[in-house]
């Protein structure tokens, strides 16, 4: 399974980088907002130090419009990927942007028959966003549970990136339902390291350690 960060916060990429952990990136305009920086100038600082996918979004409504945007963005870094959203003007984008072989993250999907729509317009990435379902009383999982047994069912080729993970479980229960990708904010990556028996235990044999030294 694939780790993406779902952050434009350069150091925070880079500290996951550092692990070795780090598999691509994923930003809207809204993490890019929060970035300080204008877009074209973080994603390039983003692409010095990340190798995978680095996925850039535009505004664009009409397909033409998401086509131009996205031949720009390819021209920042052989990784970029084009996310776009989830409509029919995207589709037709998603098409014509794969014929001119640039990859595309079909994102704000929020149903099974969206994924579908987007794997078959030929989409590089799909992106179901699981908190924001939560966060409307709809079980976000189940609907990666969904997605999944399409895509294996058919053999499908489009990769699925679990996208607005809140938390470490959101993870998990991806892994244990087979999607390629895990797309996470900084602070869920940090989580995902903790426990407070690892922290008990190294505290422990740290003293014991002490002890047996004397
Ligand atoms: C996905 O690519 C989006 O950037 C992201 O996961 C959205 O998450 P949010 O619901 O926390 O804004």
């Amino acid at each position: 399974m694939k780790f993406f960060m779902d952050t434009a916060d350069v150091e925070s990429i880079r500290k996951a980088v550092d692990l070795g952990l780090c598999d691509g990136v994923t930003t809207n305009p809204s993490l890019i907002m929060k970035s300080g920086k204008d877009q074209k100038t973080v994603i390039k600082e983003i692409a010095k130090i990340v190798k995978g996918p680095i996925s850039v979004e535009g505004v664009a409504e009409d397909a033409a419009g998401m086509v131009k945007e996205g031949e720009e963005f390819a021209k920042w870094a052989p990784n970029v990927v084009v996310k776009i959203p989830m409509t029919r003007e995207g589709m037709r984008a998603v098409r014509m942007l794969s014929e001119k072989d640039i990859k595309t993250n079909v994102t704000l999907v929020f149903s099974a028959s969206q994924a579908l729509l987007a794997a078959k317009a030929g989409a590089t990435y799909v992106s179901p966003f699981v908190g924001r379902l939560d966060d409307v009383s709809q079980d976000g999982m189940a609907l990666i549970e969904e997605i999944m047994d399409i895509f294996t069912n058919y053999e499908i080729k489009t990769e699925v990136i679990v996208a607005s993970t809140r938390h470490p479980i959101h993870v998990v229960q991806s892994a244990r339902l087979g999607a390629h990708i895990a797309t996470m904010p900084a602070e869920v990556f940090e989580k995902m390291f903790r426990h407070p028996l690892t922290d008990k235990g190294i505290a422990q044999f740290k003293e014991d350690y002490a002890k047996s030294k004397k």
